[in-house]
């Protein structure tokens, strides 16, 4: 088990030491009390149960205990430092024949320490190694016969065995110990993974049936695969295509921004790409670039590593970690014989590539890696460079939210972009809106009653004007709920007829989403309709001074920490059909379809705000608790104090059961 010795203290720690160190070395041991002590927790003469390294019988001779306590240990490397900084320091003293230690007592024959940061065990360049070859160098100055650190590992394992210094260290909460409790509440039933995992694979199939006749893609964005039925952006998209010309031939990264739901992904996706694939950039083979379409998530260099490869039909081995060490690695990496390591051959023209990061505020709201956020941001601007004269590595697009633009600015590189050519996403003209209704419709072999175009737009706001040629200035972020009531309309409409009756039905634009929602909860039973809430719930990022956003969770994490997830998954299948289209199951994770979701639909609302306190505390748990199984199990994930005692009083998610089953 895993134990919080961060909340500890100093003092705490020093006695846990000294607990553990009478426990396992026995009763030869003199343990010293709070006052100065020459830095010593205790010390030991004669046998003690401990063996020599080399396995030559066991510790016997005049020994130190030293205790070394961080504060507030942060990642293992800097935690390494400061250990290795006091463990210099103390051998030091050992070495001066005026220090108080050595004028008030004798240099130890071995020497203990420990410590609650934790060292990396890798061979050679670890923590564990570092800090037994710095002991080494001193051994033979000082004539240690031998010595031990316990740090943060060693101390849990001892911990674990003996319980009775686990129990009488009242004050130490363990995360564990708090999950077992939970675990208790939550009966966890051993065929549940399994029918976890059967349910994903029941969604993922259903998934490929969702094809529905409909040209409208109610709140999911377009995809390049939408192309055939994409319109009234055809403007916007040769401008996006006119400007990322020039940005490259500078060798600067293209900004398009635009509010949220102004429709960036369609417009990148459904228009630029095809555009590109049609020979529109004015650079010779650019049609036949590898394209590497990516959003950031909360690991940008994994997400760029997995993209670039999966573009150019390479592996993407070991590519992100080379690009957090040198940011400008991407290039020579492309340009690098493709047939090293290669899955297959890379296409044609696989030496320079169109990289394209949608959602790129993720790099600001999920990525909280500083360090990976700016060796991210160097390796995409280094790409797009062409500093020495040479073509850039890659044409760089990034679409951003207008909300999140002010954070481009820390970062020179993305200002000058952001300065120099970019495109706004604005509303579309009365034209366009008619085009993007009307030309979907035509093409899936769809008609139109009279009347539905005008009603819509009439309906869209008071000024996205009828008239043609009129310049519309409907409020950008309508524009998902007008996707949605199409689609409904479509769906409701019997035939190939889409009626004005039909989109009535719907609830209308400012209607729609809210009515489908609500009918889809509302045809729930009492046991399904609270799996939906909490399920909604999941998928909601609760802001902190910010908005409200979504909360892409992987499927696999969501069904396995499910109560039932049968139940999960039928609700989940309600909720992404296709003439709802609320929530999207892409392969691996699952997300509110739009944001709009939220602002538009007052139940969500309504749940979101009877709680939001506890919500945010829940979903921080769940975060960090993943972030503690994920990442190394670094202590500064765990919880203490008031932190732990406020998450325990507002419930633990569901998800957490799945670290109770893995033994954290
Ligand atoms: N040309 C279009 N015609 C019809 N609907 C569109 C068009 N472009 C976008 N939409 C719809 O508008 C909504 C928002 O689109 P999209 O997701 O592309 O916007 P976005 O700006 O990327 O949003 P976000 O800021 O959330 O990333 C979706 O419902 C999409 O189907
Ligand atoms: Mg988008």
């Amino acid at each position: 088990m895993d134990y919080d010795l961060s909340r500890l203290g100093e003092r705490e720690f020093e006695h846990l030491s000294q607990a553990l160190v009478l426990a396992a070395l026995g009763p030869g041991v003199e343990v010293f009390g709070d006052g100065p002590d020459g830095g010593r927790e205790a010390t030991f003469e004669g046998g003690v149960n401990l063996p020599h390294r080399d396995g030559r019988g066991r510790w016997n001779g005049f020994g130190v205990v030293q205790a070394k306590y961080l504060r507030r240990p942060g990642d293992t490397a800097s935690g390494e430092r400061w250990f290795a900084a006091q463990v210099k320091a103390e051998l030091e003293k050992w070495l001066e024949p005026d220090s108080v230690r050595v004028k008030k007592g004798r240099v130890p024959d071995y020497l203990l320490m420990t410590t609650n940061v934790v060292l990396s065990p890798v061979a050679g360049g670890g923590g564990v190694d570092t800090v037994d070859r710095l002991i080494e160098s001193y051994a033979k100055r000082l004539g240690l016969r031998d010595w031990a650190v316990w740090h943060y590992d060693k101390l849990c394992r001892l911990l674990d065995v003996h319980d009775g210094v686990r129990r009488t260290n009242a004050g130490q909460i363990v995360l564990g110990d708090v999950l077992s409790q939970i675990h208790d509440l939550l009966p966890v039933d051993p065929r549940r993974r399994e029918s976890a995992a059967s349910a994903a694979k029941a969604l993922l199939e259903g998934q490929s049936d969702r094809d529905a006749a409909c040209p409208y893609k109610g709140l999911a964005a377009f995809t390049e695969a939408d192309a055939s039925v994409f319109f009234g952006r055809e403007q916007l998209a040769a401008r996006v295509v006119g400007r990322l010309s020039r940005s490259h031939a500078e060798g600067r990264p293209l900004v398009v921004m635009g509010a949220s739901g102004a429709g960036k992904s369609s417009l990148l996706a459904a228009g630029m790409l095809p555009a590109l694939r049609q020979g529109q950039l004015d650079v010779a083979g650019s049609e036949a670039w590898p394209r590497a379409l990516f959003t950031p998530t909360g690991d940008p260099l994994g997400a760029l590593a997995a993209a670039v490869a999966a573009a150019t039909r390479r592996s993407a081995d070991g590519l992100a970690g080379q690009l957090r060490a040198d940011p400008d690695r991407l290039a020579a990496w492309l340009g690098e014989d493709a047939r090293t390591g290669d899955l297959e051959s890379p296409p044609a023209g696989a030496d320079r590539c169109l990289l394209v990061v949608d959602q790129f505020e993720e790099v600001f709201t999920q990525c909280t890696d500083s360090a990976a956020r700016q060796a991210f941001i160097d390796a995409i601007c280094a790409a797009a460079a062409c500093d020495d004269g040479s073509a850039p590595a890659a044409a760089v697009v990034i679409g951003i939210r207008a909300d999140f633009v002010a954070h481009l600015a820390a970062f020179p590189q993305l200002r000058a972009a952001m300065e120099a050519h970019p495109v706004l996403v604005g509303p579309m003209s009365s034209d366009e809106l008619r085009s993007a209704v009307e030309q979907p419709a035509a093409a899936a072999g769809l008609t139109l009653e009279l009347g539905l175009v005008d009603r819509l737009i009439d309906d869209l706001g008071p000024r996205a004007g009828r008239s043609a040629g009129a310049e519309a200035s409907y409020e950008v972020g309508q524009l998902p709920l007008l996707s949605h009531a199409l689609l409904v309309t479509c769906q409701r409409s019997a035939g190939t007829h889409l009626t004005l009756a039909a989109y009535q039905a719907t609830g209308g634009i400012r209607r729609a989403v809210a009515s489908t929602a609500d009918d889809i909860v509302a045809r729930l039973d009492k046991d399904h309709y609270d799996t939906a809430r909490n399920l909604l719930l999941d998928l909601v990022q609760i802001g902190e001074g910010t908005d409200d956003t979504r909360r892409r969770m992987p499927l696999a994490r969501l069904l396995a920490s499910a109560p039932d997830p049968q139940r999960t998954q039928r609700v989940l299948t309600e909720l992404a059909a296709p003439d709802a289209r609320l929530v999207t199951i892409h392969e691996d994770r699952v997300e509110i379809t739009h944001e709009a979701l939220l602002r538009a639909w007052p139940t969500l609302r309504e749940w979101i705000d009877s709680d939001r306190a506890g919500q945010l505390l829940r979903q921080r748990l769940d975060d960090d608790a993943h972030a503690w199984t994920e990442g190394n199990r670094n202590p500064v994930h765990l919880y203490q104090g008031n932190r732990l005692t406020l998450a325990a009083a507002h419930g633990v998610p569901q998800s957490l059961s799945v670290l109770v089953r893995r033994g954290v």
